[in-house]
């Protein structure tokens, strides 16, 4: 999952194998995923956090990222959760279209959010899904 997520980010930072490693001992971790793609979240009660999704870029455009989303929502309303959240930064175009069409609106926006290598600042904006529809 690191090496994919490497691939994959550079704002926010990808995620080490000991940061993916001490997530999937948390209650509620969500995993779906293969070689070339995964996602993952948590659900805490009637909430599922979206935690974060990579496609390798060479696979991209086919599919893999909205099944990776509702395969996370199917496992999330069978553990429980009506609802679910995510962070997506704002200039992150083919993640927000994803959202969009995986039937997320926009729930807030968390100005100056992320910070990207050259020092510029990038809003967050907060998504949420009524996983009950
Ligand atoms: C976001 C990401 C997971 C999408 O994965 P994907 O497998 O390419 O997505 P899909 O092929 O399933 O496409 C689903 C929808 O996403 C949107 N989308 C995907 N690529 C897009 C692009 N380059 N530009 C605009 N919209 C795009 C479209 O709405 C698409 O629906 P459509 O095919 O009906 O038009 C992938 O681009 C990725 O891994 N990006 C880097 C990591 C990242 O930003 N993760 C999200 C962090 S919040």
């Amino acid at each position: 999952m690191a090496q994919l997520h490497a691939l994959c980010f550079e704002t926010p930072r990808p995620w080490s194998a000991q940061e993916f490693a001490d997530l999937q001992d948390m209650p509620g971790v969500i995993y779906e995923g293969t070689t070339t793609g995964f996602i993952l979240g948590r659900v805490a009660g009637p909430e599922a956090e979206l935690l974060t999704i990579a496609v390798t870029p060479t696979t991209r455009g086919v599919g893999l990222g909205r099944q990776l989303v509702q395969s996370y929502h199917a496992q999330a309303k069978a553990a429980g959760a009506i609802e679910s959240f995510l962070e997506v930064a704002a200039d992150n175009t083919p993640a927000i279209s994803l959202y969009a069409g995986s039937g997320y609106i926009q729930a807030g926006k968390r100005p100056r959010y992320y910070r990207a290598q050259d020092g510029q600042t990038i809003d967050a904006f907060v998504f949420s899904c009524n996983l009950t529809t």
